[in-house]
């Protein structure tokens, strides 16, 4: 080996490294500066020498894998929607208004409305040269090299003029849901699959997914275009997939006899549940181009065109706007603000909108109108656009923390505040630790605490320990006996076990089961986990069955945090558990550690249910509001219904109000 290739290699090692501490784990061990340098260093020799050049080189991930962002560009053709008709009386209003407004008959052509990804394929020359998604019609995102990798998506064409085609990218629904688990993802549906396949960064992934494509509309050059059926025969004869389901209403053979319409909508809306594609609707498009161009466009949708939407089971509403929380961990989510909707008997008013990537995935601007569902349990969630709103910007994080001014930083999908100190992270740590999870301190809900620190009494979690709650007495809401609640619940909390101290501080992947681990695998008191930590000893960790090695390193990161030691340190002098006093009893605690619990009708001891709830916490268990494959116990007082019907029929483990007792040593 030359020296030149040593120093590449040794450059390409470090690099690697260094990429994985700060993309996969988070932890940045070298400083920006540093690995500009190397990363210089490398690019240099990279172009000096480009025969020592790898594919796997650091440098080739440049603006790829590592920012989650799709470069944004311009379309050619105005990419519109679709007016829309509920019913097939409305569709019969639009047929005859518009044969009156051009003062002709009409032949039409009725198409599925396939339920994907849209996407515009720009064609020049005969190559593809751009695939760029819809985006908010004007702006989209150019995901070429992915929809390279669909098989039925032509890269060359026998046409040299420019040309744009319209068509929608699908999963097919038979694939869903084994690729859904291959891809140990957890999309609700084959759009969302597709979307997010679409807008991965690397190519090679996207061709693991059958993603297929149909195109449905060809933008020749004006002169060559006479109609629809015509460009969707030249299309085929080009090489691109079209649906076949397409029904011609053709004025010269049938008369303009629009009967028929009626009874094909409701032959497709039966064969719906058939087809291997999702479709949301129908499409009545105008067939003769010239007439199309007569009737003209609005803003928003071509005046040739109608969707009959099939009923959505979601509620659909609009999104007003995305406000951005703050987690304990620095996490940003952002959630979206909606007009508020009635879906299964609650009232919605926001909705979880994950991270950027999810709001990429569904191109959202405020303004849309959004499908909003319930998923699983009870977080609602946006399903899709239903409608774009004119004009408005795809929605972007902004680059600073909207609570302390930080500029975010980007780990994989989401993005973090770095400020430890920043208000709402504080505010997020204390809630968290006296949770009825964690240190279950009662009396001190959201309220009372963000008077605490309004006031400056507390300033961190070890403050609750410090601070005189006498002097609140005559505040508005704190009676004496309000004040002598919250100190009983602090005094108590003193007594809580070791673990749950541990778990409590908010450490990642520190929870409950992990703190009983880390206790039965001796780790009794909380300066051998400091000890560790200091001897940079994370294969220690690593070596308890149950710990990985990311979660083993992040423990030592953590421990190794001069802010934690401080915590730890006042937390011990206030006196609560810094050692475990009996390693058994704390993991009886844990009975119900992994399992997850639905409960259902009316108890004798447990009322209201909330206590029966509390005690599976207590113990480690989920509980969840409805039964499903996922769901291991049910909970069944009197008066069970279809809980317990759909719980026998799943084969759960199905607990009594007596059994229950016993299980938690209470009878
Ligand atoms: S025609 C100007 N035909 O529905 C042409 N659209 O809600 C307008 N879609 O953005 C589109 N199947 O993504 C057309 N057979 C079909 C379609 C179809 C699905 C999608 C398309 C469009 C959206 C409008």
């Amino acid at each position: 080996m030359t020296s030149i290739e040593l120093e590449i290699d040794e450059l390409k090692i470090k690099l690697k490294k260094y990429q994985f501490e700060y993309y996969v784990t988070g932890k940045p061990i070298v400083s920006d500066r540093e690995y500009d340098r190397l990363f210089d260093r490398l690019l240099e020799l990279e172009s000096k020498y480009p025969e020592l050049k790898t594919p796997d080189s650091p440098t080739m991930r440049v603006g790829s894998d590592l920012t989650h962002e799709l470069p944004e560009v311009e379309h050619t053709i105005p990419v519109l929607s679709l007016d829309k008709a509920y019913s097939e009386e409305e569709v019969i209003k639009w047929v005859e208004k518009t044969e009156r407004n051009t003062g002709k008959s009409l032949s039409f052509v009725l198409e599925e409305k396939i339920d994907g990804i849209s996407i515009v394929l720009y064609y020049d020359r005969g190559l593809l040269q751009r695939a760029v998604t819809r985006g908010n019609g004007s702006i989209g995102n150019d995901v070429t090299a992915n929809v390279k990798t669909i098989g039925t998506v032509p890269l060359s064409i026998e046409y040299e003029k420019p040309l744009a085609v319209r068509g929608e990218i699908y999963l097919p629904k038979s694939l869903f849901a084994k690729i859904n688990k291959s891809m140990e993802a957890d999309y609700a549906n084959p759009r969302n699959l597709a979307a997010g396949t679409i807008r991965r960064i690397k190519s090679s992934e996207v061709a693991k997914v059958p993603l297929n494509i149909f195109i449905y509309e060809g933008f020749f050059a004006e002169e060559e275009a006479l109609s629809h059926v015509n460009n969707l025969n030249k299309l085929r004869a080009l090489g691109f997939r079209l649906n076949s389901r397409t029904t011609i209403f053709d004025h010269e053979t049938i008369g303009g006899q629009f009967n028929d319409l009626s009874n094909i909508i409701e032959r497709m809306t039966t064969e719906r549940p058939d087809l291997d594609y999702e479709i949301d609707g129908l499409v009545l498009k105008v067939d003769d181009v010239q007439t199309r161009e007569s009737l003209g466009y609005t803003g928003h949708h071509p005046r040739w065109a109608i969707a009959y939407k099939f009923e959505s089971p979601a509620g659909i509403t609009q999104l007003i706007g995305i406000d951005i929380q703050v987690g304990r961990t620095g996490r940003i989510t952002p959630v979206g603000r909606v007009e508020p909707i009635n879906i299964g008997g609650a009232t919605i008013a926001n909705v979880t909108l994950h991270n950027q990537s999810y709001i990429d995935l569904l191109e959202l601007s405020i303004g849309d109108m959004v499908s909003v569902s319930r998923r699983g349990d009870v977080i609602p969630a946006v399903e899709k656009v239903v409608e774009k709103s004119e004009n408005s910007p795809l929605w972007h994080m902004p680059d600073h923390c909207p609570v302390c001014h930080t500029p975010l930083i980007q780990k994989g999908a989401h993005h973090f505040c770095p400020n430890h100190d920043c208000p709402d992270q504080i505010k997020g740590r204390i809630r968290f630790f006296v949770g009825t999870d964690q240190m279950d301190i009662r009396n001190l809900g959201p309220e009372t605490l963000d008077v605490l620190l309004e006031k400056g009494m507390i300033k961190d979690i070890q403050d609750l320990y410090t601070c005189d709650f006498n002097s609140l007495e005559g505040s508005e809401g704190f009676g004496s006996k309000k004040i002598k609640l919250i100190q009983d619940g602090i005094e108590a909390s003193k007594e809580r076990h070791f673990s749950t101290v541990l778990a409590s501080l908010g450490i990642p992947d520190l929870g409950k089961r992990v703190a009983q681990l880390l206790v039965q695998n001796g780790f009794s008191d909380i300066q051998n986990l400091i000890q560790v930590a200091r001897e940079d000893n994370w294969e220690t960790f690593a070596s308890i069955p149950g710990i990985g090695e990311k979660m083993a390193k992040n423990f030592v990161n953590a421990f190794g945090e001069p802010q934690l030691l401080k915590q730890v340190q006042a937390l011990g002098d206030a006196g609560l558990q810094m050692q475990s006093r009996d390693a058994e009893l704390e993991t009886r605690d844990g009975i119900f550690m992994e399992q997850s619990w639905c409960i259902t009708g009316s108890f004798e001891h447990y009322q209201p249910r909330s206590l029966a709830e509390t005690e599976i916490k207590q113990r480690g268990g989920r509980i969840v509001s409805s039964v499903s494959s996922k769901t291991t116990h049910l909970l069944a007082g009197e008066k069970a219904g279809s809980k317990l019907n759909k719980a026998r029929e799943l084969g759960l483990t199905i607990v009594d109000e007596q059994t229950f007792l016993t299980m938690i040593g209470q009878e």
